[in-house]
């Protein structure tokens, strides 16, 4: 059986493919994945219904080494009978961790402070350098109370006495009590919350869900902060909104046209940018791919994969 792994990936994972005898073919081109049964995929692949064609019917499984598959046309893979899997849970950690150290980030204004003592331009203690909005009892606004969403909300709420509040496509009224959050619609979330954070999946529905008309609404002294995808925010209409002060300041993780960012983007100083590195620890990325391989190797087997994604 042959497998195609699109990227490095660490090698002593991918060693459990090549040890079960599967022939392992590296290479970021679709072309040599012709004639494979499994491909390990990663979110910067498009896998629309030519590539999946083009490798040929025998392929069984889709191995996606993220938690998002909004890279794979899903629908075509059903139709195809190919297995999607993913990589929930192990990155919730992390990926939390890092909306706290973005909205941390530009709340205090870390990397533009830290740019400033590299270029020697501190002269001394001035009361107001840097001012900054302290968290403590602020709104938190989590658009998507999934199991990212609920990490965050948790973190920010024990950790810094934030009040909670959320929205979705569902509501979830045993956890509202049990957590102590609020739902609310997203215009009322983005009219009363301190810090707007996103952690919802890319779907058809939620594309640019933040955009001109929510920054209107958003209150001028808050924050966006998106470590989910790129494309649920209209960066465009970000920078705009920056730029007209209709916010106080964005963190993002994550752009619309990795890894292009929108004009003017870098100009802002009210934005901390970070390069899609919100799973990036060694404990979650290694988590991610000794579940992707693990996947792999159900599906080969004849095995329901663990981490089926069901479409
Ligand atoms: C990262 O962005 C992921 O979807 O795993």
């Amino acid at each position: 059986m042959k497998v195609f792994v699109s990227k490095t990936f660490p090698a002593e994972h991918g060693a459990l493919l090549s040890q079960r005898g599967y022939d392992v073919e590296f290479g970021s081109d679709f072309a040599k994945a012709r004639g494979a049964d499994a491909i390990l995929t990663f979110l910067t692949d498009r896998i629309d219904k030519r590539i999946m064609e083009s490798i040929g019917p025998q392929l069984k499984i889709i191995g996606n080494c993220a938690v998002g598959t909004d890279n794979i046309d899903l629908a075509a893979a059903r139709e195809k009978g190919i297995l999607i899997t993913n990589t929930p849970n192990v990155l919730t950690e992390a990926v939390a961790e890092h909306a706290v150290a973005m909205t941390l980030g530009i709340a205090r204004h870390v990397a533009q402070a830290d740019a400033f003592m590299r270029q020697g331009k501190y002269r001394g203690w001035e009361m107001d350098l840097f001012m900054g909005t302290e968290l403590r009892g602020k709104m938190l606004g989590i658009i998507g109370h999934g199991r990212i969403g609920c990490r965050t909300a948790e973190i920010f709420q024990k950790g810094f006495d934030m009040n909670i509040v959320y929205t979705d496509t569902v509501r979830n009224e045993a956890q509202e009590e049990k957590c102590h959050i609020t739902f609310m619609s997203l215009l009322d979330l983005l009219k009363t919350a301190d810090v707007v954070s996103i952690h919802v999946p890319l779907l058809p529905t939620t594309r640019h869900l933040v955009g001109q008309n929510e920054f209107q609404i958003m209150k001028e002294t808050s924050f966006l902060v998106n470590t989910s995808r790129g494309p649920i925010v209209d960066e465009k209409a970000l920078v705009e909104a920056l730029k007209a002060g209709k916010i106080k300041g964005a963190a993002l993780d994550v752009f619309e046209e990795e890894p292009r960012l929108a004009p003017g983007l870098t100009k802002l100083g009210n934005v901390l940018l970070t390069p899609h590195i919100a799973s990036a620890t060694k404990e979650a990325r290694g988590n991610m791919a000794a579940m992707t391989v693990n996947n792999i190797i159900a599906a080969l087997s004849g095995q329901t994969p663990p981490n089926l994604v069901h479409v």
